[in-house]
């Protein structure tokens, strides 16, 4: 088969709205499914996202809003959607994991991995936080007996009849898969977690939940929920089991936040191999970000909306913003401040500058034809050069290069003092212009991975047939 990618976010819970982390992963995936189209075509990339339906705290989260399960999940469902198509999200597909594609799929699975015998009925005796939807040890609990993660919220004591899977027969089949493919898990440093975490022993889990109200049956046994990890894991199956999409499953690579790693490089591959299908091409985990260094948390009413960012700064400057910030993979912080500082100097005074100051001059000066240029020009290096960031996943460094190559070009612009040299060599001037312009001609080749929305008045603005467009303001949105 020719080279092709399955890119997914993670299938987010839908007790609230986006806010800003989820929007960080959503984008980023975004990004490399624009790099990806941009490399091998349109047809050959699939970008996957959606949401985890199938969860008590949705349940509850409806009832505290007095709406029934089903119309709060489809009007939740509906505002994720729409959050992702306002700040410009280029996914194929948003799977819900309440559609029947979904729930037979799952079905499937466990039935598959039950027939292998890697799923056998115990008891579960322990403690459960419905925040993460996690069974939990005391270990894992603060010295209160909280979770860390919800300490608002009751820890469970659970005593049922449950479904377990056979976790612990693949402690030795996965340190071998992470021997045999150091990359597959990225970046590295997550990677040596994982191993030392399969290497302290791996427990059976279980996979069912006697007492859930909402989610998916069994297959075997109607009267218990699949787990609502176990069932949310397979949503990235389910996604390509219709004709057109069956060969993208082999290209998969999962896009996640490090909070969800054991879920994704643990218990995922397990059950794919239990269930003897082929594993996905790779996972990266980036990390957390706090606002103004602290966790962002409604209880401190400091969760920011990405869709208040983009009506203010627009949408190029939400996920340049976000993404520009710290280094893919990862801790970072978002503040305000910084934020609006970025967009005065990076996207306005940098690149809007830029093109409006180039397109202006060669209109001005050049009776808007773009002079010929005879001497060798970088561009393919610099194209090149951006290129190995995406490839590497540096989305930070793909940002870093890019506005790095507007300064160089606001500098030459500035250095040569082109317009009054216009006046007295106007040979030596049309070598800067023409220079400029192949300046503008590649970074707008690149916004269509970086700035996307912008990219095609960028376009606009470099002009076509060696006729240059008309200046304009690309960045003017900063309303502060
Ligand atoms: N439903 C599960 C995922 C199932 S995937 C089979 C889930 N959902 S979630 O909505 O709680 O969060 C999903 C993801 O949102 C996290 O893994 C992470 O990628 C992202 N983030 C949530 N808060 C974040 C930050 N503060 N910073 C960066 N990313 C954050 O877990």
């Amino acid at each position: 088969m020719n080279p092709a990618t399955f890119l997914t976010t993670p299938v987010y819970y839908v007790n609230d709205v986006p806010h800003i982390g989820h929007s960080y992963c959503t984008l980023a995936t975004d990004t490399l499914a624009r790099y990806e189209r941009l490399k091998l075509g349109k047809e050959k990339v699939f970008f996957l996202t959606g949401t985890d339906e199938n969860s008590q705290k949705t349940v509850d989260a409806a009832e505290k809003a007095g709406i029934d399960t089903a119309t709060y999940l489809k009007d939740m469902a509906t505002k994720w959607r729409n959050c992702w198509d306002t700040i410009g999200i280029s996914y194929n597909d948003f799977i819900r994991t309440t559609e029947s594609r979904h729930v037979e799929t799952v079905h499937e699975l466990f039935q598959k991995i039950y027939d292998k015998g890697d799923i056998y009925k115990g008891t579960y005796k322990g403690l459960y936080c419905t925040g993460c939807e996690t069974f939990k040890k005391t270990s894992d609990l603060s010295e209160d007996g909280r979770c860390t993660d919800h300490p608002n919220q009751e820890i469970q004591q659970l005593d049922e009849t449950n479904y377990f899977f056979r976790l612990s027969a693949y402690q030795e089949p996965l340190l071998k898969w992470f021997e045999d493919n150091p990359g597959w898990l990225q970046p590295k440093s997550r990677t040596n977690e994982i191993v030392s975490f399969l290497k302290s022993g791996l427990e059976d889990v279980s996979v069912s939940r006697e007492t859930a109200e909402f989610g998916i049956s069994l297959p075997m046994d109607p009267s218990h929920k699949v787990y609502v990890w176990f069932d949310a894991l397979i949503n990235y199956y389910s996604a390509t089991r219709t004709d057109s999409r069956e060969d993208f499953w082999q290209s998969a690579y999962h896009i996640i936040g490090k909070d969800i790693t054991r879920f994704h490089c643990v218990i995922w591959p397990a059950m794919l191999m239990s269930a003897g299908i082929e594993l996905p091409k790779g996972v990266f985990a980036h990390g957390f970000f706090t606002v103004n260094g602290t966790k962002m948390s409604k209880s401190l009413g400091n969760v920011i909306s990405p869709i208040a960012l983009s009506e203010q700064y627009g949408n190029d400057a939400l996920r340049a913003g976000l993404l520009s910030s710290f280094e893919f993979g990862n801790d970072g912080d978002f503040s305000a401040d910084n934020f609006a500082e970025f967009y005065r100097t990076k996207l306005a005074g940098g690149v809007g500058n830029l093109f409006n100051r180039v397109t202006v001059l060669i209109t001005k000066l050049c009776d808007g034809q773009v002079p010929v240029l005879e001497t060798s020009f970088e561009a393919k290096t610099i194209k090149d050069e951006f290129d190995g960031f995406l490839e590497r996943k540096q989305l930070k460094g793909a940002y870093d290069f890019y506005f790095a190559t507007v300064d160089k070009a606001n500098q030459r612009l500035n250095e040569t003092e082109v317009w009054k040299l216009a006046k007295v060599d106007k040979d030596a001037a049309d070598i800067i212009f023409a220079e400029l312009h192949q300046y503008l001609e590649v970074l707008s080749e690149m916004a269509e991975v970086l700035l996307p929305e912008s990219a095609p008045k960028m376009k606009d603005m470099v002009g076509t047939d060696g006729k240059v467009g008309p200046g304009g303001i690309l960045f003017n949105s900063g309303k502060e």
